[in-house]
């Protein structure tokens, strides 16, 4: 039984995202629901609750694979990561971020990997980070027929360039620059902008002033859309979560309970229990009823 809230088991696709924007320029406002997958179990769960973007971000790096930034993430890492989520994703739009250095020099280059991502784990889509410097990059993995999710604000492999995890946008040169560089994402062909980390004013301008769909994270609800780290909003974080990222459940705490709860079970003889713990006398029974050998059945 599906648990799509909305029904519609529809796959998502590139031009229906870009049609629900120009619809909510109209009347049907629709807003896109995003999140961040790492591998099969968080990917299906998200997939069939009915979130319209997977994203494999290049998040992984920290929240799943204990790096102190996304920057040390290599190509095949998110590869395997991005081929995982694929097995767990049947209606959402699979979207693959492309790790810092794989898209960085030589566009050919980059169109190489993002080749690499579509063909050998199934991505639908390849997210990079970056505004009018990546117009070339863009505009040529569009021009091979790969749909472009662009990333401007605070974007994370920017760290040391930028100095630190901090707000982007706050004066009025720097939101003039953002505007360009949405702009350019945009012309350069992009089918839908992540803008992270911008003062909420500067998020609904840009909304308002490109035609491809914007989804925010620390942005503000004015965008088009939504992201946010899966684990960030599920409690499986070992820090406390950014001002922006809303906890809706704390599965870290229900795990850690859990884990204590089987220690002490084990330690005090409570667990298996006699129910939980196979009889020879009873299996030898049921194969003989059965004729079958049970072998592979326990
Ligand atoms: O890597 C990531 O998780 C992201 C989202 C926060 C947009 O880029």
């Amino acid at each position: 039984m599906s648990m799509i809230p909305s029904g519609n088991t529809a796959k998502v696709t590139v031009p229906e995202l870009l049609q629900r924007k120009s619809d909510a320029a109209n009347y049907q406002k629709k807003k896109i629901t995003s999140l961040t997958a790492y591998d099969y179990p968080t990917a299906r769960l998200a997939d069939d609750a009915g979130v319209d973007v997977v994203l494999v971000g290049d998040s992984v790096a920290m929240v799943a694979l204990g790096y102190e930034s996304t920057l040390p993430l290599t190509l095949e890492e998110a590869l395997h990561h991005t081929r995982a989520v694929r097995r767990g994703v049947k209606r959402a739009l699979l979207v693959a971020d492309m790790p810092f250095g794989t898209y960085h020099g030589d566009a050919n280059e980059a169109l190489r990997n993002a080749v690499r991502f579509v063909k050998e784990a199934g991505a639908e889509a390849v997210k990079v980070e970056g505004g009018e410097r990546r117009l070339e990059v863009i505009a040529r993995l569009v021009e091979a027929e790969i749909p472009v999710m662009g990333h401007v604000g605070l974007t994370p492999q920017s760290v040391h360039a930028i100095g630190g995890y901090r707000v982007q946008g706050k004066t009025a040169s720097a939101s003039e620059q953002l505007l360009r560089d949405a702009r350019a994402v945009e012309a350069a062909g992009a089918f839908a902008i992540v803008l992270e980390g911008i003062p909420r004013e500067l998020a609904a301008e840009i909304t308002r002033s490109v035609r491809i769909p914007t989804i925010g994270i620390g942005a503000g609800p004015d965008c088009d859309g939504q992201i946010l780290v899966l684990h960030d909003m599920i409690g499986m974080t070992f820090q406390a979560p950014p001002k922006f990222a809303r906890r809706y459940a704390n599965v870290g705490e229900a795990i850690s309970q859990a884990v204590r709860e089987y220690c002490a079970d084990v330690q005090n003889g409570n667990f298996p229990s006699d129910a939980e713990s196979y009889h020879r006398a009873r299996v030898l029974k049921l194969e003989e009823e059965l004729k079958v050998n049970t072998d592979c059945d326990w």
